[in-house]
């Protein structure tokens, strides 16, 4: 009976420790994603990604774009604008979590809508 119940409190343990060691490194790759989108993007799209000037609002595009395509077409722009040069450092590892940061935004305004919608 105590060996069952033991044996039941250490699988729980171990659950809840592998579950926040999960979402501890999904927080992770968007945090890192956020920094490089600060210092990589938002000059252009505002760190909210919602655009400013000639650079279009990027709320949505992680449905609309593979990180593959957001990639290609952020190297094109580090091609074609001098400021955008340094994308050009930017790893595919970057990019992915560059996307992971922009779809929490995405995420978080899927909620807001629909918590004033009614
Ligand atoms: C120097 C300013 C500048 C910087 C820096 C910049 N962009 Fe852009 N971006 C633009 C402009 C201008 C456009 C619109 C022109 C175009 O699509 O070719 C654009 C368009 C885009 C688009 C296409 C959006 C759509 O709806 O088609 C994506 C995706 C994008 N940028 C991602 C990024 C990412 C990710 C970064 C950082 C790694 C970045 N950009 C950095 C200026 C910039």
């Amino acid at each position: 009976m105590l060996r069952r119940l033991i044996g039941t409190a250490v699988s729980l343990i171990l659950l809840v420790l592998g579950l926040s060691a999960f979402t501890l490194k999904e927080e992770d790759s968007s945090a890192r994603g956020k920094d490089l989108f600060r210092d990589y993007c938002a000059m252009c799209h505002r760190l909210d990604a919602t655009g400013m000037c000639m650079a279009p609002s990027l709320i949505g595009v992680t449905n609309r774009m593979s990180t593959k395509e957001i990639a290609a077409h952020s190297r094109k722009i580090a091609e074609e604008m001098m400021c955008a040069r340094p994308i050009k450092k930017l790893s595919d590892r970057d990019f992915e979590e560059i996307v992971e940061y922009l779809k929490t935004l995405d995420s978080r305004r899927n909620e807001e809508n629909s918590s004033t919608i009614r």
